[in-house]
């Protein structure tokens, strides 16, 4: 195996990206990074700010101090000009406003660098929508993950459940559709497996199942 190593994993909200890739950089021994997080702090300011539109958003971003650092646990902690958001960028209506933000050039170019110093100061597995693709073109393993949109919303709506905060299926099902249309039909960075991304998807698989492979598809591509 290579002393430094990067992978990227890819695919739409709820595919399993983040669990499936932190318990996979757990095995391996390296860093996993959400970029989705980073993203829904930026929105979180925005929110705070009202700024909807991409003029207004770019003229508040040089404002946006984006603080992120890995608990002892492996958990992702991201703080917002000196605020933990950790919690709070989980909320719906970041996730909505997450999924506008990054449709913004200035957004996804303010945070370029930050994600791939990352994966220069460390092994890393990074997972996100255009990672393979524009983030870390040079990345060692690219990974496409996906499921159908049913099943994700099925995942979807038992995590709510187990949560507390039930939802209706087919409103759960109608968000997962309208935030991967979104994602997809952006101009900027749209959703889209690498050229070389393997495709992984899970659909029929269990969560064990899924770990398993996904396992072997990094360390086959290593
Ligand atoms: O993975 P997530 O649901 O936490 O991501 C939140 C939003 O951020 C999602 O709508 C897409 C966007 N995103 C992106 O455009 N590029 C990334 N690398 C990661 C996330």
């Amino acid at each position: 195996m290579k002393e430094r190593y990067a992978v990227a994993i890819d695919g739409p909200a709820g595919a399993g990206k983040s669990s499936l890739a932190k318990a996979a950089a757990r095995e391996l021994g390296i860093l996993y990074v959400d970029t989705g997080a980073i993203y829904r702090t930026v929105a979180c300011y925005m929110l705070d700010h009202g700024a909807e539109e991409p003029a207004a958003v770019e003229t508040l971003l040089p404002q946006v101090q984006i603080g992120l650092r890995h608990g002892e646990d492996g958990l992702q902690r991201m703080a917002l000009n000196g605020e933990d958001v950790t919690e709070r960028i989980r909320l719906p209506e970041v996730s909505m406003a997450a999924s506008r933000v990054s449709a913004i050039p200035a957004v996804r170019q303010f945070l370029l660098e930050m994600q791939r110093r990352l994966a220069r100061e460390q092994s890393v597995i990074m997972d996100g929508r255009d990672i393979g693709t524009v983030v870390l073109p040079a990345a060692d393993v690219k990974i496409f993950l996906t499921a159908s949109p049913e099943e994700r919303a099925r995942r979807r709506w038992r995590e709510l459940e187990e949560r507390g905060t039930p939802q209706p299926y087919e409103a759960v099902l109608a968000e997962v559709e309208r935030r991967d249309k979104s994602d997809r039909e952006r101009p900027i960075a749209p959703l889209r497996p690498a050229e070389d991304a393997i495709l992984l998807d899970t659909t029929a698989l269990d969560y064990a199942q899924s770990l398993q492979r996904l396992l072997e598809i990094v360390r086959g591509g290593l």
